[in-house]
């Protein structure tokens, strides 16, 4: 068929003379760009992709449409780091130039194999708005960074029989032997899926049909699988789109979930011993994980959302990727960690301890980039928390419950305010005895929540006013508190 053509479906090869320069020099120096978030340097970012340590790096790749702040042709950008903290900007690692990515190099993985990083993508191809159809393709790293696409490519061509266009975001990994290559599909009928396939090499494929997932079947599209063995565990990862709402779930346009059983891909099965929405926050989707040398199971997300304007959109960059977290089965339970490496990131810090009675304050002064650590305990209070970002004109607040049993955030009293038609306010069962402890990491324009050593984590982006930098612990009864704050730079 005739591809859609369309201004926005260029590549960085077909800019205009100047154009990438005077982009670049537009996002600058935008004071809610990130500090130490990867982000993009114009443009907009979305999904992680092809997450490793290859040869000494640590490398994160993203989804990257370079002309502006909206979904169009997209490319792999590429950072690395030594130590998941001090990030590196690479060249760009995938330009779509060929015929079977000609409307983006999407969402993938990566995998060393033969001392190369092979990189799994999908290639998007779109007839018009409503018909498209998508391969499976391969690019590889060399030791020295450099990176070419496969001459044989795609590897698969098109969607099997049954499935929409809708089937992407190659995650491989090998077992016993042999490869494993999990896709997100749309069955024709409109309802969400996982296909898997097998190969002796990595190169050639052969579709075995879809995994069972016995215990979750919602979603119209199930989007960036992510697989992997944590503790005697399989853990699923699942980025969902069309998934209704309900009480303190799926609340975003679209959402993730994680699934905690067992996979037999003999029978192509995954049965669910436990499920639950993976992170509670505002803006969180497409994560990945991969393991490092340490072993440690470390996810990166896309601290963003689909279908919402955001605030520096007329800056010509959106979103960031979260912190690398490090992601710890308890029981079946998820518990993310921020990765301990950004403790390198601290500068001056300051402690503060004390008790508040009914309807006392602490105040603290915040910075534009910090972490802050509360613990609160002896808790006699039936509502307290912190308020964040906050001025005369405008503040967030994380608010605990403990009669409910439920923790807050609300973004509602924000002077720049977004994605209202999505709701002003996040929330997750959680019980609150005596002892709750808070880490909160803000970065300018994002900030991220754990709560009870990661057990529940929020991420959301706030764009506060310049002036916006006050912390406020506020209580009804009374409880004891131990801050540890500290400014974060890089
Ligand atoms: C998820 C997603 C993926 C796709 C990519 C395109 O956010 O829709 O399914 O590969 O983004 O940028």
């Amino acid at each position: 068929g005739t591809v859609l053509q369309e201004t926005k479906y260029r590549t960085i090869y077909q800019a205009r003379k100047g154009e990438l320069q005077s982009l670049r020099r537009m996002a600058k120096d935008d004071p809610w760009k990130p500090i130490y978030h990867i982000h993009p340097p114009y443009g907009l970012m979305n999904d992680p992709n092809g997450l490793s340590y290859f040869n000494g790096y640590y490398h994160v790749f993203y989804q990257w449409y370079p002309f502006g702040a909206i979904h169009g042709m997209k490319h792999w950008a590429h950072v690395r780091s030594k130590d998941l903290v001090h990030w590196e900007r690479m060249p760009v690692a995938l330009v779509p130039t060929e015929w079977y990515e000609s409307h983006g190099a999407f969402s993938g993985t990566a995998l060393e194999k033969d001392g190369q990083l092979h990189l799994y993508y999908t290639g998007n191809v779109k007839f018009d708005e409503a018909n498209r159809s998508a391969n499976q393709c391969l690019a590889i790293m060399d030791p020295a960074f450099r990176i070419h696409k496969y001459k044989r490519n795609p590897l698969i061509k098109g969607t099997p029989k049954g499935y929409t266009g809708h089937v992407r975001d190659p995650k491989v990994f090998k077992k016993d032997g042999l490869f494993y290559m999990f896709l997100g599909a749309q069955r024709n009928d409109l309802t969400g899926t996982l296909l898997v396939y097998e190969s002796q090499d990595a190169i050639g494929w052969e579709f075995k049909g879809e995994l069972q997932v016995e215990g979750w079947s919602k979603g119209r599209m199930w989007e960036c699988p992510d697989f992997f063995w944590l503790n005697g565990k399989d853990v699923l990862i699942l980025s969902l789109q069309g998934v209704e709402k309900n009480e303190h779930n799926y609340h975003n346009v679209y959402n993730v979930i994680y699934l905690v059983g067992e996979l037999d891909l003999a029978r192509l099965s995954f049965k669910v011993d436990y499920c639950r929405e993976l992170d509670k926050g505002f803006d969180f989707y497409a994560p990945q994980t991969f393991a490092d040398p340490q072993g440690r199971r470390v996810l990166f997300a896309w601290a963003g959302s689909g279908e919402v304007a955001y605030p520096t959109d007329p800056h010509g960059w959106a979103h960031c990727l979260t912190l690398p977290r490090e992601l710890i089965l308890d029981g079946t339970k998820l518990k993310q960690k921020p990765i301990g490496e950004l403790v390198r990131l601290r500068e001056q810090g300051l402690t503060v301890a004390g008790q508040l009675e009914k309807g006392e304050k602490a105040v603290i002064n915040g910075d534009d980039a910090f972490e802050l650590n509360v613990r609160f305990t002896e808790i006699a209070a039936d509502r307290f928390g912190i308020r964040f970002c906050q001025s005369d004109r405008e503040e967030v607040t994380l608010l605990f419950d403990k009669r409910k049993a439920v923790v807050t955030l609300d973004r509602s009293q924000c002077a720049h305010r977004f994605g209202e038609q999505f709701g002003t306010v996040r929330s997750e069962e959680l019980p609150i005895g005596d002892d709750v402890s808070v880490r909160i990491f803000v970065d300018r324009s994002v900030v991220e929540i754990f709560l009870q050593d990661g057990e529940v984590a929020f991420t959301s982006r706030v764009f506060p006013l310049g002036e916006s930098r006050g912390i406020t612990l506020f209580a009804d009864g009374k409880l004891d508190f131990h801050v540890e704050k500290y400014a974060l730079a890089r």
